[in-house]
């Protein structure tokens, strides 16, 4: 008899999945030309990826990251920020990263994920409350469970029962913070950050704002959704990645000097990893400055969006936003909509299924986001494509 397998349940685990319609599989994406590639050998355009200003393939990026590295004279510092980690270009990616979101300081994390894991985690305690929306990214929701605070999840967008929760605790003097998503990245909207920023000073809260999809895409200067809404300076901490509109890696706490001092006292993922290379600190620059200096992707990615909408909902499709460039078509059954985005693959687009446990059970949708780097001829062929699927009844 073979010995007892104490990982059975891994193999177990992943049979009941494929059962349901939930197993996933890493698939390898080459790119060629634009947003166009080829997906385990397959060509397609790429609706799948969070590179909303078409920086994706910019070789600025590439030129800037490789004239640090031989400025620096390596590739890794070999030591965590507190100890030798910390570079002139950490510094000035710093600077300007406080500088863009317009903040008197900022920390750099090596992902979206540490900052939002660091900065929660860190301003937070045992006995004082979190108020999370219901749709916070899982990054925030691992964050709000390593806290060790209380957390409230308030259902999403809904002001009158955070309102409500806050009250209670002001009464009780406990220690309180407020953290969304700016925008929801499965639903494609948008938080209400002008009530957000009311409730949060009515109540004495801390507002964190996860900016991760809204940075480099929203407002005129892409300094993201608070400018966007008009509250740009009335957001204490916001947090964002440059894995999004920068198409880099890296993640952001922008907040005033003595918080940004604080996390470096007590951020864990900041403290105990090792620095990002110089090199990607340089290419994230290039990145912010531009955010800055070519407003004309954000107006070439919001007018792809218009279109887009507007096309889709002429189809009658079931979309869950429209404010965003992340538009999802809800489909409901986990099984179809894998169908459906295979047969979209088939036709050349690739959109993804997103299903539990990313969102709820039976709210399986096919999710497109779209960039600047979307040629006309792309969004045609996506267009063909949605249509095809429409034909066949598909809706939800
Ligand atoms: C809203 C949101 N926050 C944070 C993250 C994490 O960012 P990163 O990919 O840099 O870890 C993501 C996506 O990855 C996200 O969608």
């Amino acid at each position: 008899m073979p010995p007892p397998d104490p990982l059975h349940f891994c193999a177990d685990a992943l049979f009941d999945l494929a059962g349901r319609g939930l197993r996933r599989t890493l698939r390898t994406w080459i790119p060629t030309e634009g947003m166009r590639g080829t997906l385990d050998g397959r060509p397609a355009i790429n609706f799948g990826s969070n590179d909303y200003l078409g920086l994706g393939r910019d070789p600025r990026l590439a030129a800037a990251a490789r004239a640090a590295a031989e400025e620096a004279g390596g590739w890794g510092p070999a030591a965590s920020r507190l100890l030798a980690g910390t570079t002139p270009w950490h510094n000035g990616l710093e600077s300007d990263i406080a500088r863009f979101k317009g903040t008197e300081g900022a920390l750099f994390f090596p992902s979206g994920y540490m900052a939002n894991l660091g900065t929660l985690t860190a301003l937070s305690e045992a006995g004082s409350l979190i108020c999370a929306d219901a749709l916070n990214h899982a990054s925030l929701v691992d964050a709000c469970r390593l806290s060790r605070a209380e957390v409230f999840v308030y259902p999403h967008r809904d002001m009158a029962a955070l309102n409500a929760r806050l009250a209670d605790a002001q009464r009780r003097g406990t220690r309180r913070m407020i953290v969304t998503d700016s925008v929801f990245s499965m639903d494609g909207d948008l938080a209400p950050l002008p009530e957000l920023v009311e409730i949060a000073r009515r109540h004495d809260a801390a507002l964190v704002v996860d900016d991760a999809h809204a940075t480099g895409v929203f407002g005129r200067k892409g300094r993201g959704a608070a400018e966007h809404l008009g509250v740009a300076d009335e957001i204490p901490v916001t947090l964002g990645t440059f894995s999004k509109a920068a198409a880099s890696v890296g993640g952001f706490s922008a907040a005033s000097a003595t918080v940004v001092e604080f996390l470096i006292h007590r951020a864990r993922p900041f403290i105990f990893t090792t620095a990002p290379p110089p090199a990607l600190c340089a290419a994230n620059r290039r990145a912010l400055e531009l955010f800055d200096g070519e407003p004309e992707r954000r107006d070439r990615l919001w007018a792809n969006q218009r279109g887009v909408v507007d096309e889709l909902r002429g189809m009658g499709c079931r979309l869950t936003g429209t404010e965003t460039p992340i538009l999802p078509v809800l489909i409901g059954d986990e099984a179809a909509a894998v169908a459906v985005a295979e047969a979209l693959l088939a036709a050349g687009c690739y959109v993804p299924a997103i299903r539990h446990p990313t969102v709820p059970r039976g709210s399986a949708r096919l999710r497109i986001s779209l960039s600047a780097a979307h040629t006309e001829e792309d969004l045609r062929t996506l267009f063909r494509a949605m249509q095809e699927f429409r034909g066949r009844g598909g809706s939800e």
